[in-house]
């Protein structure tokens, strides 16, 4: 069965303000790139080749200009617009038709994970219901929270608790089976006013169709939601990238070693870039 991917780069971005003001949070500079690279690249790093990326009315064109069609990078790119933050589950609503029958995993914009990437690989291989993830933080009450129990039996699911029942944040990376389409249909608003993804497992998890893996500490999930974690998030690809020599979050890179572009559709694709030191770096990775 198929899994297809949606980006989630929307919302009002006022807690940025007012770099916002003149670009939407998800084309911020994260480093050496745009954030929505790296979301992207996770997407394509599981195998995920069809994507839809929803945002705004003002930002969706921006997007679009940024990514294209998706052939640069072997894949399929749509784009549909949101056009007020209904909230995360309306992802699935706006995005309907381009799920249709299949599967979908969903990723925020503005979620970067860093490091082996087998816990999502195998997530969306042996998914039955919803697959979403565990990571201990030291500020759960950010996040959506999940509480476990014995043999690994979730005991409760809550958005933003002010007294969070565990340090297990939820990132912004979901795996569903197409019901999900059906659940957020029919979701009422909470009481945010929003359509609340935490709604969304919690159907699933009354169904017991909710399944939650841990995410070991050998992979970095990285905050982008004040100015502060955008330039430490910034210094962590920076350290990295500088220290190995090797970019995160490079979708053309991803494309080869995915295999999803051969080597001369990735050199007629890298020929297109200007020059500078990311097509150096692309240019590299056919002579290593
Ligand atoms: O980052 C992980 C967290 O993301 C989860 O732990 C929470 O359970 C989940 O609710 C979400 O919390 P946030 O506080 O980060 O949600 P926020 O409303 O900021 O939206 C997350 C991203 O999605 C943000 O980049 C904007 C975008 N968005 C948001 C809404 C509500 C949209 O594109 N459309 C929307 O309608």
């Amino acid at each position: 069965m198929t899994t297809r991917g949606i980006i989630l780069a929307g919302g009002s971005g006022s807690r940025l303000y007012p770099l916002t003001a003149a670009f939407s949070k998800q084309l911020q500079p994260v480093y050496d790139k745009p954030m929505i690279f790296y979301p992207l690249s996770t997407l394509m790093m599981a195998g995920i080749r069809d994507v839809l990326i929803i945002s705004t009315p003002h930002d969706t064109p921006t997007f679009e200009r940024l990514l294209g069609d998706g052939s640069r990078y072997g894949i399929s790119l749509q784009y549909v617009v949101q056009d007020a933050p209904r909230g995360l589950a309306d992802a699935f609503r706006v995005g309907r038709d381009f799920v249709g029958r299949d599967n979908v995993s969903l990723i925020l914009g503005d979620n970067i994970f860093y490091g082996k990437l087998d816990f999502y690989r195998r997530a969306i291989a042996n998914n039955t219901g919803a697959t979403v993830f565990g990571y201990p933080v030291t500020d759960p009450e950010r996040y959506g929270v999940v509480e476990m129990g014995p043999g690994g039996k979730v005991l409760s699911i809550e958005e933003k608790p002010t007294a969070p029942k565990s340090n297990l944040a939820i990132p912004g990376l979901y795996v569903y089976n197409n019901d999900v389409v059906e659940i957020a249909a029919n979701l009422q608003p909470g009481k945010r006013g929003e359509l609340e993804i935490t709604d969304v497992h919690r159907i699933y998890l009354e169904r017991e169709q909710l399944n939650v893996e841990m995410i070991g500490r050998g992979v970095a999930w990285l905050d982008t939601g004040t100015p502060e974690s955008l330039i430490e998030a910034s210094t962590f690809i920076h350290a990295i990238e500088k220290r190995q020599g090797l970019k995160i979050g490079c979708p053309e890179e991803v494309a080869l070693q995915q295999g999803f572009l051969t080597p001369d559709e990735y050199r007629a694709s890298v020929a297109l870039l200007p020059n500078c030191s990311y097509r150096t770096y692309c240019e590299s990775l056919l002579r290593s």
